[in-house]
């Protein structure tokens, strides 16, 4: 379903794409950094803050609970925080738009002051799964009130008097763990998270950062996550990495388009983040780390990326899902441009993104002449090689800015042209994608209405 001002976007073959792609700020990073910002005391100075609609509802959110957010210059953030346990009852509805990281990292992080909020989002975002967060932040005290199905919107009423939790997660997320980890920032004692997968790890990384006690440690239950309740934040100077997920577009654009040759530079390959490009390099693309470096403790490339004839498809192995979660659906383009079948297992949680991703990128990789198979937690798509995507038809991006990303990269490796039915929710994430990938040589038409 496009909403109310879909802006359908045609790719038609396009290329050679020649150039270098600076893409913005990582997403999971901008929102911990406003958040754990805001729970500091004193001033945070953010710069290379991704500047896209999800972030910047957070930034919303953090004024409605108290904290003074300013923009002083392009990506160039300051965040006055209250310190922890200092948010105030924001005096209207949280709408966190389309950003599942926003609302739930936010109602974990208010969930142990006692105030009410309430959160609502886009229709997206009110589909999705809340239970996953509500259900453990009930045992630190807070409540959460809704209609039945633990769907938004809902208001949470933080809990009196908290009390610090051991909490297995049950789904591979780092939503789920940051949420327990900012509700454990209001309770006293310790907090224990344990993920039997490990997830990205932005929050833990942060938190250490900002001074919080935390302790990461690799059990036979998976790793544990200590954290010490009631800690004074100290402010931070966070220069924000690039965006692996948003450079995952331009790279994969790059290895499908005959003639390409793209440089990304400063791409964070945190290993919590990176299993899509150990995947592409098992597939054969021409994929390269330049300039090898060490950025604010996080592993640091410019990635280069050249079209890549002859990649195969492979059995991508379900263990490394947490780390490419974001990217199967760009993953699934380029299997479409390699020889054989690619096998993704393991992927379950791509049901409950922006849309069920799985279903989403089926049906349109089927309107374009490719043959996908899929069960509840796996999907198989068999390749047509090198530019044997026929395309020529119009797909469906479900307010979902990657399936929106996705099909327009396919657009521009097929035979004919693909049209997204709506192409504004890729400010969510990525707002400079259409300049950027036109700059690259992309040819994307916007339709006359
Ligand atoms: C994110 C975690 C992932 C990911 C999302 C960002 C985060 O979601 O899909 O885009 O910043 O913590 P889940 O935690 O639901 O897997």
């Amino acid at each position: 379903m496009p909403h109310a001002h879909a802006r359908p976007l045609t790719a038609p073959a396009s290329g050679p794409l020649k150039g270098v792609a600076e893409v913005p700020g990582d997403k999971s990073v901008s929102h911990r950094a406003l958040i754990l910002g805001a729970l500091a005391v004193g001033e945070t100075v953010v710069t290379g803050l991704l500047e896209g609609e999800d972030v910047l509802a957070t930034a919303e959110a953090m004024r409605l609970l108290g904290a003074e957010v300013e923009r002083t210059g392009e990506g160039a953030w300051s965040v006055h925080g209250v310190g922890t346990g200092g948010f105030k009852e924001p005096a209207r509805v949280i709408d966190c738009g389309n950003s599942g990281t926003g609302v739930r990292l936010i109602m974990g992080a208010m969930a142990t002051t006692p105030i009410a909020a309430t959160f609502t989002g886009d229709a997206s975002l009110n589909g999705r799964p809340m239970g996953r967060v509500t259900d453990p932040l009930a045992r630190f005290g807070a409540q959460a009130f809704g209609r039945s199905g633990g769907r938004l919107p809902l208001t949470i009423l933080g809990a009196e008097v908290p009390v610090p939790v051991r909490y297995e997660t049950p789904v591979p997320s780092a939503q789920v763990k940051s949420a327990v980890l900012l509700a454990g920032l209001g309770a006293p004692g310790e907090t224990v998270v344990v993920e039997r997968e490990a997830t990205r790890d932005h929050t833990e990384r942060m938190l250490a950062g900002f001074g919080a006690r935390i302790g990461v440690e690799e059990g036979p239950e998976g790793r544990v996550i200590t954290l010490g309740g009631q800690p004074e934040l100290r402010p931070q100077a966070i220069a924000v990495p690039r965006d692996p997920s948003s450079a995952a577009f331009p790279v994969c654009a790059a290895l499908v388009v005959p003639g390409s040759d793209v440089l990304v530079p400063g791409i964070g390959l945190n290993p919590t983040r990176a299993g899509l490009y150990e995947t592409l390099r098992e597939m054969g693309a021409d994929l390269s780390y330049e300039d090898e470096r060490e950025e604010g403790g996080e592993p640091v490339a410019d990635l280069r990326a050249r079209f890549s004839d002859g990649m195969r498809g492979i059995e991508v192995p379900p263990g490394r899902a947490a780390s490419m979660i974001d990217e199967y659906p760009i993953l699934s383009v380029v299997a479409a441009n390699a020889e054989g079948t690619t096998l993704m297992r393991g992927v379950r949680e791509l049901r409950v993104k922006e849309s069920d991703r799985i279903d989403a990128m089926a049906a349109g990789l089927r309107a374009l002449g490719v043959e996908v198979e899929e069960g509840e937690d796996w999907w198989a798509v068999h390749g047509r090689g090198a530019g044997g995507v026929p395309g020529g038809a119009r797909v469906e991006a479900r307010l979902d800015h990657r399936i929106a990303m996705s099909f327009l990269i396919a657009g521009m490796a097929a035979a004919q042209p693909v049209t997204v039915d709506d192409a504004a929710p890729i400010a969510t994430s990525f707002p400079v994608f259409e300049p950027l990938m036109r700059a690259l040589g992309a040819q994307f038409r916007a339709e006359n209405r």
